[in-house]
């Protein structure tokens, strides 16, 4: 959209060039575009949990009444909930609104101008974005063909003014872990390695054990994914304690909302019937796997997480998105140059890969 001359000048060039981010479409405008019910679409575009989230978060804030009151800002009740659950020191814990806010953090506590932030591709997409915003300079490493780090690369991009790599284990999109060799690699190098562990439930496996070892490392972890409460914005970061002194000074003081810091006290009484959902998650990851691996135009790549990135080997990627989208089947398509002929497809209910395995038959037909 054009911008009045008088309010160019207002706003800073790195937020001009940006461009702008839009990672799904609400569940609501996607049901009244297609005349449907919300219950009817099948939402396979941003990794939330199909199966919600416990009752007992409803109940607890239903039942809560200081909404009045702004919340804690030491975070306390909920941080000693969440390093019992992580088995992480309570101290080295922060909260923040979403696993997203706390990027944006360390980028702020870290960032002078001209400071790099090391990015491999492909990968969440918000590692690449936000640094310029903090005057700071994304440089994206391919990773291997198979998706693996390219740990030659990588340390080839180091300069002086490394500051950050953010990696993801299990990776978004591409599925796959970063092992423990490789990150003991990037520790090496001194620039804060900040692994994402988002999607850790679904795999089981994490690197949290090396935050006691090396103070150069973050792990990021959010309750979006396994906990069902992508709505509530709950992340959380185990930081060096040094580090995390730093941080508490830069965070808005009630970023955190009670009714997060509630919900999370909730969850976490009723963990182990969350973990029963991600169970299912897990398995019907293998079998949306051996199904799309049936189809003549999809080539799927093993997950540890809850979804399956899926190269395009025959028609276009973003056709196969809008043909789904259409009947109310939504996957994500990437426009990035790395990603566009790759569509990522959450993985939902048994019955809603139903639908879409059907779908995308009828459409292997047209591609
Ligand atoms: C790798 C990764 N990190 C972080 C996030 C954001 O998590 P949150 O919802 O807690 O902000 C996502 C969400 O898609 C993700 O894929």
């Amino acid at each position: 959209m054009a911008i009045p001359k008088a309010l160019q000048r207002l706003i800073r060039p790195c937020v001009l060039d940006l461009d702008a981010y839009s990672p799904s479409v609400a569940i609501e405008s996607v049901a009244e575009s297609l005349n449907i019910s919300v219950d009817d679409v099948i939402k396979l575009d941003t990794n939330e949990n199909p199966y919600g989230t416990t009752l007992r978060v409803q109940e607890a804030l239903a039942s809560f009444d200081r909404y009045h009151r702004y919340p804690d800002p030491d975070q306390r009740v909920a941080r000693e909930r969440i390093a019992e659950y992580a088995g992480a020191p309570f101290e080295r814990i922060i909260m923040g609104n979403g696993a997203d806010e706390l990027i944006d953090l360390i980028l702020l506590a870290t960032l002078d101008p001209g400071d790099e932030v090391l990015v491999p591709i492909p990968t969440f997409g918000v590692y690449a974005q936000r640094p310029p915003l903090f005057n700071g300079v994304a440089r994206l490493v391919e990773r291997q063909p198979d998706f693996e780090l390219d740990l030659d690369a990588i340390e080839a991009a180091i300069s002086e003014r490394t500051k950050v790599i953010f990696v993801a284990s299990p990776n978004n999109p591409t599925g796959n872990m970063v092992t423990q060799q490789q990150l003991v690699r990037l520790l090496r190098t001194g620039a804060l390695i900040v692994v994402d562990e988002a999607y850790f439930e679904f795999a089981g496996k994490t690197l949290l054990p090396f935050t006691g070892e090396f103070d150069n490392m973050v792990v990021l972890r959010t309750f979006s994914k396994w906990a069902g409460l992508a709505g509530l914005r709950l992340g959380y970061g185990i930081f060096p304690l040094s580090l995390a002194a730093q941080l508490w000074k830069v965070k808005q003081p009630f970023n955190v909302s009670v009714a997060g810091l509630k919900a999370i006290e909730a969850v976490l009484d009723d963990a182990d019937y969350l973990q029963e959902s991600v169970k299912r998650i897990r398995v019907e990851r293998g079998r949306l796997f051996r199904q799309l691996r049936k189809l003549n135009f999809l080539q799927p790549f093993p997950s540890q997480a809850n979804y399956i990135l899926c190269r395009v080997t025959r028609g276009d990627a973003h056709m196969i998105q809008r043909r789904l989208a259409r009947i109310g089947i939504l996957v994500r398509h990437y426009s990035s140059p790395d990603l566009r002929d790759y569509l990522r497809i959450t993985v939902g209910k048994p019955e809603e890969t139903d639908v879409l395995i059907a779908a995308l038959h009828a459409l292997a037909e047209e591609v």
